[in-house]
């Protein structure tokens, strides 16, 4: 049985008392859904990766409540003082070499001498790691593979009578992952784009950051940075191909019976498309990033749907960390009129 709690103060007691015994929690983030146990104890940690059947040479992130308990597991780092200042809490995850491989479990670390630290925004998540008195571990609470979860009922598709409770805080503001920079290397580097870009990094820092994932690195098939980018990502079941404003003429031509279409509004509003078989992505990239894994995870549970078109956006802004994950979730697929 899984709980499903609030986060009223009693729950996230109940909650913290969970993890406390060893369970296993999904908790809310603003990015996505995360699934939590104490990041101090392996056997906890062990149930996560059962839960979402994760390989195990990918390691993950360390959730927590602020600064002082970063600095209890991470080296001090000028570069990250900086960025936490600004962006913490927020949706930016640190890489950071470890004051001792003793700190953390194996399982959490991958046998490597860095970890991933995050300090999400959301309040009730951030209250209940202080609760707890240690950080949690944060992989997004989907099967591995599937769409990362923005609601708490795309947990539960995922999860019910896998882990013991998650906690419902309505859907997620962000929809995509958090952005992740390695400062464990001497020129900082993004691993994983998201809503805070590299140039934001660079402005803070005052250095250049590299920026090698990008969702074309990722579509030509470039070796994976992160540990974790080898694996499929973010894929429903169902072929997903992306489109442009540029196509929308030939694409209202060839849509066939089965095709459902994810789009800007204007967008959907000139291929004339039915209600039932569309999803509206809102009018801007960030309200399409927003609705991206909702709109896959729709369509994905309809037996009728065979094929999802999704409009892709330009690379500006968060527009990048949209388009890393629909190039993936659509295997780097693009329309082309027949
Ligand atoms: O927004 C998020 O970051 C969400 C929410 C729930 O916090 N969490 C999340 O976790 O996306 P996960 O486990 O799905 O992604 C963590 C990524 C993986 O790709 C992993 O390979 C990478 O972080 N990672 C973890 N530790 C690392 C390390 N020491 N060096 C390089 N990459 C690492
Ligand atoms: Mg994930």
């Amino acid at each position: 049985m899984t709980l499903v709690l609030k986060t009223t103060d009693e729950d996230l007691q109940t909650a913290a008392h969970i993890l406390a015994d060893g369970g296993v929690i999904a908790f809310p983030t603003e990015t996505v859904y995360g699934i939590g146990a104490d990041a101090t104890n392996s056997a906890a940690v062990e149930k996560v990766f059962l839960a979402k059947n994760r390989p195990h040479d990918n390691p993950l992130i360390v959730t927590v409540s602020d600064e002082n308990m970063l600095w209890r597991f991470a080296k001090k780092n000028q570069r990250a003082e900086k960025l936490i200042s600004k962006f913490w809490p927020g949706s930016l995850t640190l890489i950071l070499p470890l004051i001792s491989d003793e700190l953390l479990p194996h399982n959490v670390t991958a046998g490597l001498k860095t970890a991933a630290f995050r300090n999400p925004e959301t309040a009730a998540t951030r209250t209940l790691i202080g609760l707890l008195k240690k950080p949690i571990v944060g992989p997004s609470a989907n099967l591995s593979t599937k769409p990362s979860p923005t609601t708490a009922e795309h947990v539960l598709h995922d999860m019910a009578g896998r882990i013991d409770a998650v906690i419902d805080n309505g859907p997620t503001t962000v929809g995509v992952e958090s952005t992740i920079v390695d400062l464990s290397v001497k020129q900082a580097t993004i691993l994983r784009p998201g809503i805070v870009t590299a140039d934001d990094i660079a402005e803070v820092l005052a250095e250049k950051v590299i920026d090698p994932v990008g969702p074309i690195s990722v579509a030509a098939g470039m070796a994976p940075k992160a540990p974790g980018m080898k694996y499929r990502h973010y894929a429903p079941s169902k072929e997903v191909v992306i489109f442009t404003k540029l196509d929308i003429g030939d694409l209202k031509k060839n849509l066939q019976k089965g095709d459902v279409v994810a789009a800007l509004d204007d967008s959907l509003a000139r291929l004339e498309i039915g209600r039932q078989d569309s999803w509206s992505l809102g009018e801007t990239a960030a309200s399409a990033t927003e609705e991206l894994f909702s709109a896959l995870r729709f369509f994905d549970d309809q037996k009728e749907v065979k094929r999802i078109y999704v409009e892709g956006l330009p690379l500006q802004g968060i527009g990048e960390a949209y388009m890393n994950r629909l190039e993936k979730s659509a295997g780097g697929q693009h329309f082309e009129s027949k």
